[in-house]
């Protein structure tokens, strides 16, 4: 199943998978972005993180595989009365044009093998300065039972990110234990990768 059509299905049905509060960690971080700069949210889903950010003066732009996901956004924008542009598009044919200042992305389940070639589109597309952070389930997450895939090439190792981005500054890839509370979807004990990566 391609993951258009595996997401859709998660995400038909009314309510948020993981709500419709941010994610913790990126909150967390919002004094790395600059309101002048364009900001991207990749593998954005019903649009959470996206919603957020345009509510507090970025200008969004949310990419994401799943068009249902991406309806809900919209429709929780136009509640929310803020502006989030949003292009339908599966990661791995994403060519970037524009450059982002900011780049988020929590709980992209890429496949391994698919990941390095993203990196490097994330790293292209990064203004010098800016920022590319996120929060992702590690391989320790197939030991919890608070969301997320069962498949190992789905989930991370900080060595992933280590070996990635050479022409940024890496000022976090640590593994945590966190407490989840995202919806119905994220609930419990966690096992994530946190990253704070900055282009040189
Ligand atoms: C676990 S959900 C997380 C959604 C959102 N980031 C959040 O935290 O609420 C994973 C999202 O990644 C998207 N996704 C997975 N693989 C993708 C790909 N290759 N290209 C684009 N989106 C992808 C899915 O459609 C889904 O919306």
């Amino acid at each position: 199943m391609n993951q258009q059509k595996f997401w859709n299905e998660k995400f038909s049905r009314e309510d948020y998978l993981y709500g419709t509060n941010p994610n913790d960690f990126l909150v967390s971080c919002e004094n790395n972005f600059k309101k002048a700069h364009r900001f991207l949210c990749l593998g954005e889903g019903e649009g959470r993180n996206a919603i957020y950010f345009a509510k507090i003066g970025f200008e969004v732009t949310a990419m994401d595989a799943s068009d249902v996901g991406l309806k809900k956004l919209e429709r929780l924008a136009k509640v929310e009365n803020v502006q989030v542009k949003t292009r339908c598009i599966d990661l791995n044919e994403w060519e970037p044009k524009k450059k982002y200042g900011s780049i988020i992305s929590s709980y992209l389940h890429m496949y391994k093998k698919d990941r390095k070639k993203l990196f490097d589109k994330i790293e292209s597309c990064l203004k010098e300065k800016g920022f590319f952070i996120g929060e992702f389930f590690s391989k320790n997450q197939l030991n919890y039972s608070s969301g997320g895939p069962k498949d190992l090439d789905l989930l991370y190792s900080v060595d992933d990110f280590l070996n990635a981005f050479p022409n940024c500054t890496k000022h976090k890839v640590e593994e945590v234990e966190i407490e989840l509370d995202e919806g119905k979807s994220h609930q419990g004990k966690a096992s994530v990768i946190r990253v704070i990566i900055q282009k040189n």
